[in-house]
């Protein structure tokens, strides 16, 4: 099996001025414009993508959008499309947990998004997780997830990557052991492979997020079903992200 590169992505959610995006994204390139052994992603907030990708062209880092609506255009005041974002962005968040459980996603939005996400020629971060209360059949929550999000889907779309991100570890400091996440990460594995055969499940980079850092992203690194990391507050500190993607990109 070919090694699969990781990919670290940073969630800036709703953070940033354009100032402070500009000062941070000119810090990334300088710190990892040419860092090899992992691909790293950043994912503004929407009115600054155009700038943030003026600021990385020419540069190994990528762009992505933190959400999309499924619609290729229309009367959809506020909501930004897939084909709107082809050309700015490469990458889309696709069913991260605050879209599920903070705006009230459904699973068929959810399904409708990595359609339309595909079909522009995007490629999707397809977030899946379980809530705290939901920890007792994280199993059936993750396959639910991805039955869902694939509905329809005959392959697993090419370049697709998992974020694997427990609800509970997500902003609260409470990160999962890289012993369980490795254990979630080889299970949602083992699911794709269930559906869509073990070369594509083989070939998928499945991430983990929820509260990683620079002092606790080597455990997650070093683990064989995690192939990198989706990161939120972290990413918002140039040194700290820095950090996360050397780390990753070193083990
Ligand atoms: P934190 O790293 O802030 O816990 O956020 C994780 C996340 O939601 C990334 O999408």
């Amino acid at each position: 099996m070919a090694r699969r590169l990781p990919v670290v992505g940073g969630n800036w959610k709703m953070h940033t001025t354009r100032t402070e995006a500009r000062v941070l994204v000119a810090a990334l390139r300088a710190e990892l414009g040419g860092l090899p052994g992992a691909q790293v992603v950043v994912f503004p907030p929407s009115p600054w993508l155009g700038d943030v990708a003026d600021a990385l062209a020419g540069s190994n880092i990528e762009v992505g959008a933190q959400d999309v609506h499924w619609e290729p255009k229309g009367a959809f005041t506020g909501a930004i499309s897939a084909p709107m974002l082809a050309g700015v962005a490469s990458w889309v968040i696709v069913g991260h947990s605050e879209r599920r459980h903070v705006f009230g996603e459904t699973a068929e939005e959810t399904n409708a998004k990595l359609r339309a996400v595909v079909a522009a020629g995007l490629r999707p971060v397809l977030a899946v997780g379980e809530r705290r209360e939901e920890s007792d059949r994280t199993a059936d929550v993750l396959r639910r997830q991805l039955d869902d999000g694939f509905r329809g889907f005959h392959g697993l779309p090419p370049e697709v990557v998992i974020a694997y991100e427990p609800v509970w570890a997500i902003g609260t400091g409470l990160a999962a052991s890289p012993e369980d996440a490795q254990a979630r990460c080889a299970l949602v594995r083992s699911m794709l492979a269930e559906r869509f055969g073990a070369p594509a499940a083989d070939g998928c980079r499945i991430q983990y997020g929820g509260s990683v850092n620079a002092a606790n992203i080597e455990g997650y690194a070093k683990q064989p079903d995690i192939d990198g990391a989706l990161v939120g507050g972290a990413s918002l500190d140039a040194a700290a992200f820095a950090a996360i993607c050397r780390a990753v990109a070193a083990a």
